[in-house]
């Protein structure tokens, strides 16, 4: 009945005192930092003692963290993979030593049997939403943008890019006029915009800037300044994540439109962890996140105010 059901659940959840290895990217950006610091309070929470490792941006460190993790013989893995490829015999030594895996936010190129779950979103229907977002603002009208990816070899580069594409594809009057890597950060999104800006007549041929990320987005914000432009008037400004500074940006009309990317991954994470602790229940391979759009129509200031209060 229910109330077995309950109380099974209830025992289901109960996690505390597993070691769990995390395997961070690095803090490239806001929304990183909202990542690190909710898998930390989800670990207290649940009394999980974590284990964090920061890559700084590197495979490498990530690939020698998961192989010391294993070394010491944690319960378990969390990875949020920098790139998408060269993850198999990492992944296989986590395997043979029986350490289930979870895969945060972005994904890999290797045999779904590497990996308990993932937990991200569906980072092509970002793109999708953004893309959307900005043919129904321009409503048929001529608009040339230019887009910041994310890190290169990244899964959320990637499909976002993809997802975007898709979304303008059937309107011809919008054209991705030029396109290159911001790493994910506030400073190369502003560097690249800046040089994006000296080779579009100062601006004057950019309708809107797409970017991976808000970081990215942030940063491009403050060259369109610095070429005394206005951002989200003279060019329109949407991207991906949605954390507190861009919703300041909203607030203020210099940026139009963003699209929520939630920072608790880990929930999910020591959820479908503590089912198959429990009874050994198989979770979903891939645990989608929801990708909401956000405009000046959505209350920024208490958007912004939320997330402060969520700890990010
Ligand atoms: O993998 C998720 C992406 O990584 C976020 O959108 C970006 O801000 C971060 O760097």
């Amino acid at each position: 009945g229910l109330a077995t059901a309950l109380s099974s659940g209830a025992l289901a959840q109960d996690i505390s005192g597993k070691v769990i290895g995390f395997s961070q990217i690095g803090s490239e950006s806001g929304w990183r930092a909202a990542e690190t610091s909710v898998t930390r309070q989800q670990a207290e929470e649940r009394g999980v003692d974590l284990k964090f490792a920061d890559a700084q941006q590197k495979q490498e460190n990530q690939i020698k963290a998961i192989r010391g993790f294993i070394a010491q013989g944690v319960d378990a893995i969390l990875v949020a993979p920098v790139v998408a490829t060269g993850w198999d015999d990492v992944l296989a030594e986590a395997k043979e030593a029986e350490i289930p895996v979870v895969l945060l936010d972005r994904g890999v190129d290797a045999p779904e049997d590497l990996y308990l779950t993932s937990v991200a979103s569906d980072q092509i229907e970002e793109g999708r939403v953004a893309g959307q977002w900005l043919v129904d603002d321009v409503a048929g009208a001529d608009c040339n943008v230019v887009e910041l990816q994310g890190t290169v070899g990244s899964t959320p580069a990637i499909n976002r890019k993809q997802g975007f594409e898709e979304a303008i594809a059937g309107a011809s009057n919008i054209k991705i006029t030029q396109s290159q890597t911001g790493d994910f950060t506030r400073a190369k999104g502003k560097e690249v915009m800046e040089a994006f800006l000296k080779s579009s007549n100062n601006g004057a041929d950019i309708c809107a800037v797409y970017a991976h990320n808000d970081d990215m987005a942030v940063g491009a914000i403050q060259a369109i300044k610095d070429a005394g432009l206005k951002p989200g008037t003279d060019i329109k400004v949407v991207s991906i994540d949605a954390v507190p500074d861009i919703f300041t940006a909203i607030a203020a009309g210099e940026a139009n439109a963003t699209v929520e990317l939630t920072p608790n991954m880990a929930g999910p994470a020591f959820d479908a962890l503590a089912a198959f602790w429990a009874d050994g229940t198989e979770p979903e391979k891939f645990i989608i996140t929801d990708s909401k759009l956000y405009t000046a129509a959505d209350d920024p200031q208490g958007e912004y105010d939320r997330r402060k209060d969520l700890g990010y």
